[in-house]
């Protein structure tokens, strides 16, 4: 965690560039991985250093992107970068914006860091240590760099004989000797406020993409006798931006393995992290196993002794201590301690399980509530009702919630037992102790202690295979089984019964 003194005056986040590789409406800095949307990530990193102002420049497709920023909460000023292309005159941008926000122009001072808002690997943690050493050296400029093996593309860092940074030259205005070098600059820097300023004011667009190049203040600040210097990181992810589909896969698989990672070294076993997929979002206390083909996702947690998967997806889902939760699909759900649900089940918004309750194989359920010890073990669909405690829910029990046009409540009393094939015509309440009969409809309300029936006498018709399917199989059998009738029959049943 940053401490206070490398608390900088503001983070501008760079996102007005257009992303056309992507291939897609969605605006390529919203596309997602482990849980948030590229720029998600990347504000994410740039809170945590507890800036005074987090800023995020905006252009392209400005509407959809602005709104998913004040969505994400995190408190950054938009800042509409002008027709005039390039980074520098992004950052001119975002630092207007601030300005404005503070009601007029007043000098900005301190450090000010500029990230990208596709580059979503990047951690608080690595920008902690670019802004520490910015201030420590009293840097003018401290640029992130890393040495890649092939540089093409990037700005190349260019050094002076004494190691010392000069400047950045883009890829396409470098000469050929320039292209031999293979420290090439990340985009992301911490400035001095004061600096940064001034000499954003002299940057022009006479380059070969005629665009403000923010790459031009390094050279600016130490024409003005600023110091220039650069941080070299060797965990290249940190710095790599998605451009496309293929690179955006490549960033996820990687930002996942270094969260399945960091889960396992705080006390999380995952059996196979290959099939593990976990959002950086999730929160797993210690002592939880998360079995392979499980994916965790947005605000999921784990309680402590927590046992989930094989092959379980859950969205939102909070998972109490010791529960077990397998082969299950969830969002929206909250699973009681030592609960027990699976194999097989549906668990839909809503969803609130008691402790040491269970849902069980082929169960859907969706904004329920079910009390302590309660258990709903197989086949069924439990939506829109209220379970009390140690109630035992029969094989194959429906609540019909829905009447083509409303949906309607059912209410379940505590210690109730309903058999097999209940369906409950909601609305409809059912009291404490009560029971239903196997294929009960329960329509009207049953009182607590009574036993609710709704089907008909059972009636056999006798020899109706005989009659009617004469000479079939069945017909055979039951002419056997005639046989066997009488006094010996009875016998061979209470001797089975005995065993
Ligand atoms: C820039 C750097 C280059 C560095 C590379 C790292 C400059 C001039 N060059 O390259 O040295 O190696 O990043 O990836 O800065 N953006 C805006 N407004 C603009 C242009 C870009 O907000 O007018 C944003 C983009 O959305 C993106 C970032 O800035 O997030 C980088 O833009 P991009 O065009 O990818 O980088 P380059 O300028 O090619
Ligand atoms: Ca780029």
């Amino acid at each position: 965690m940053p401490t206070p003194d490398v608390r900088p005056t503001a983070v501008i986040v760079l996102a007005a560039g257009a992303g056309t590789r992507m291939k897609s409406r969605t605006p390529k800095i919203m596309h997602g991985m482990g849980g948030r949307s590229m720029i998600g990530h990347a504000l994410a990193a740039a809170a945590g250093l507890e800036p005074e102002h987090l800023v995020a420049v905006v252009r392209h497709q400005r509407e959809k992107v602005s709104a998913h920023i004040d969505q994400l909460k995190t408190g950054a000023i938009i800042a509409d970068q002008d027709e005039v292309p390039g980074t520098g005159r992004a950052v001119e941008c975002g630092l207007e914006a601030l300005s404005a926000a503070q009601g007029g122009p007043s000098v900005l001072t301190g450090t000010v860091v500029v990230t990208y808002g596709d580059v979503p690997l990047l951690t608080t943690e690595m920008l902690t240590e670019l802004v520490r050493s910015h201030e420590s050296e009293a840097n003018a400029v401290t640029v992130l760099t890393a040495v890649l093996d092939d540089a093409a593309g990037y700005g190349r860092i260019i050094r002076a004989d004494d190691g010392s940074v000069t400047g950045i030259v883009e890829h396409k205005d470098a000469s050929p000797a320039q292209r031999a070098i293979r420290e090439i600059n990340s985009g992301i820097y911490a400035f001095d406020a004061e600096v940064l300023t001034r000499a954003l004011t002299q940057v022009t667009t006479e380059n070969v993409q005629g665009e403000k190049y923010l790459t031009d203040v390094l050279a600016l600040a130490r024409a003005e006798g600023g110091r220039v210097a650069a941080v070299v990181t060797d965990d290249r992810w940190q710095v790599e931006g998605a451009n496309d589909r293929v690179q955006l896969q490549a960033l996820s698989a990687e930002l996942n393995r270094r969260t399945v990672a960091a889960a396992m070294r705080a006390g999380t076993t995952v059996v196979d992290p290959a099939s593990t997929w976990i959002d950086a979002t999730v929160t797993l206390e210690e002592d939880t196993t998360v079995l392979p083909g499980t994916q965790l996702h947005g605000a999921t947690h784990l309680g402590r002794d927590a046992v989930v998967g094989p092959d379980t997806t859950l969205t939102d889902v909070r998972v109490g201590e010791g529960a077990t939760v397998t082969r299950t699909h969830g969002s929206g759900a909250q699973i009681g301690d030592g609960a027990t649900v699976g194999p097989f089940t549906y668990l839909r918004p809503g969803t609130q399980l008691g402790s040491d309750g269970k849902i069980g194989a082929f169960y859907e359920t969706k904004n329920v509530t079910i009390g302590r010890g309660s258990k709903l073990s197989h086949l069924g669909y439990a939506g829109d009702a209220t379970i009390g405690e140690h109630t035992n829910i029969g094989c194959g029990n429906i609540t019909a919630n829905y009447d083509g046009e409303n949906k309607h409540r059912t209410v379940i009393g505590s210690h109730v037992r309903t058999a097999s094939n209940t369906v409950f015509v909601a609305p409809v309440e059912v009291g404490d102790g009560a029971y239903t009969g196997a294929g009960a409809v329960v329509r009207k309300d049953v009182p607590a202690g009574a036993l609710a029936l709704s089907v008909a006498p059972q009636r056999n018709a006798d020899g109706w295979v005989e009659t009617r399917r004469p000479g079939s199989a069945a017909a055979q059998a039951a002419a056997q089984a005639g046989d066997a009738t009488g006094p010996d029959r009875a016998e061979r049943h209470t001797d089975s019964e005995k065993q």
